[in-house]
């Protein structure tokens, strides 16, 4: 064993890592040449910066298959971006179909509504790997059902929702998707998949900064903002602006993180998407395929055969996950999450609650070499007493 292995980053469902050289260099470019307070004054560094900001909103519209720009609105994280939906859409009496698999940035929020303003709860069941059954929702829809939130790809099991067959189900609900673990990486079209609310984050696949995020509305979808304030346009007004996207925008934004967001979506254009896809799926899958071979070790989550996400998660007889972690890190280098993943609700349903699992997540800048060593390390430990 060395003594100081080279760190290896399998943590990439929390935030991706390294980022790409070109985000880097955006970012250092912009904070080094010009001031970031977009739309608020003439000058040309005003101007410049917002400049940054309608650039990144029209990659992301163009990313996401949204035909109108202004329906990108920018927030802090995918967790802001939920909770604009989920406080927005939602009155009393309104029902909810959500899954069993979704993270604490839904399930708070809901559980908060259920008691402030009475809505209900319909949770959809999984499987014993995280994945649902489209022809679950319509039996589950009323009237009242005014929202279905669907997480797409699980932070803790990698199991993948068929959104296309989800949105041709929803009837008269709308449909809300959390891209927390997919965008970059999974098709995503609004307008394909019939989504109405798409919140994502931009610092997983979509390799920008941490305090980057958004989410894109569907037309004609109307809802109140969270925060109020300074927008840089109608000052005239004490009233917030209606229009879009800066009903939604107030305070100065994070036109540095916005800016390296767009480089990142940049670099996902340029090396394509499915290339960075494939080289996943193919670490992804050798990991399955070593992790199957080690003795004590059971995979929670789809099996290599299946579409997947890159997140797996395992559980090993006599281990704690808060000592695997700990070991992989101390000893080997190996930078892996252990516990719920800020998803007890997944965890419940696939049976891992309250100690939860260990979970690796490959990304695009990870290697073979870097999976062998890490089934060199867990064989190891399994065997070490
Ligand atoms: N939700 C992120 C994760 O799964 C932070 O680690």
């Amino acid at each position: 064993m060395p003594d100081s292995p080279t760190p290896i980053y399998l943590d990439n469902a929390a935030s991706s890592f390294p980022k790409p050289q070109e985000v880097t260099e955006a970012m250092h470019r912009l904070i080094q040449k010009i001031s970031l307070s977009p739309g608020r004054s003439a000058h040309r560094f005003s101007l410049a910066a917002s400049r940054v900001i309608f650039e990144a909103r029209e990659l992301v519209a163009d990313f996401f298959g949204c035909p109108d720009s202004s329906r990108v609105v920018f927030t802090s994280n995918v967790t802001e971006a939920l909770n604009v939906g989920i406080f927005g859409l939602l009155q009393p009496g309104d029902q909810v179909l959500t899954t069993g698999m979704e993270h604490n940035s839904v399930m708070r929020p809901l559980r908060h509504l259920e008691k402030t303003r009475g809505i209900g709860l319909t949770i959809l069941p999984t499987d014993p790997t995280g994945a649902i059954d489209p022809d679950d929702i319509p039996p589950r829809l009323s009237a009242k059902t005014r929202l279905i939130i669907i997480n797409h790809v699980s932070n803790v099991t990698g199991a993948v929702a068929d959104l296309a067959a989800i949105g041709s189900r929803k009837g008269g609900a709308l449909l809300m998707v959390d891209a927390a673990q997919s965008a970059g990486v999974f098709p995503l079209d609004m307008d394909a998949f019939g989504i109405d609310f798409l919140a994502f984050t931009g610092h997983k696949g979509l390799f920008g900064p941490t305090g980057t995020g958004g989410f894109l509305l569907r037309e004609g979808l109307l809802l109140p903002p969270l925060k109020m304030g300074g927008t840089g346009s109608n000052s005239e007004q004490e009233e917030q602006p209606q229009m879009m996207p800066d009903c939604y925008e107030s305070g100065t934004p994070n036109t540095l993180g916005i800016g390296g967001l767009a480089a990142g979506l940049e670099f996902i254009r340029s090396t394509d998407r499915e290339t960075i896809r494939s080289h996943e799926e193919h670490l992804t899958r050798m990991l399955l395929d070593g992790l199957s071979q080690i003795q004590g070790i059971t995979v929670h989550g789809p099996p290599a055969s299946a579409r997947r996400g890159s997140a797996v998660s395992l559980t090993m007889t006599g281990k704690s996950v808060a000592d695997l972690a700990f070991l992989l890190d101390r000893q080997y280098g190996i930078m892996a999450r252990a516990g719920l993943h800020c998803a007890p609700a997944a965890h419940r349903s696939i049976g891992t609650f309250p100690q939860g699992t260990l979970r690796l997540s490959p990304g695009f800048f990870n290697t073979e070499a870097e999976i062998q060593t890490t089934l060199t390390a867990l064989d190891k430990i399994s065997t070490t007493p």
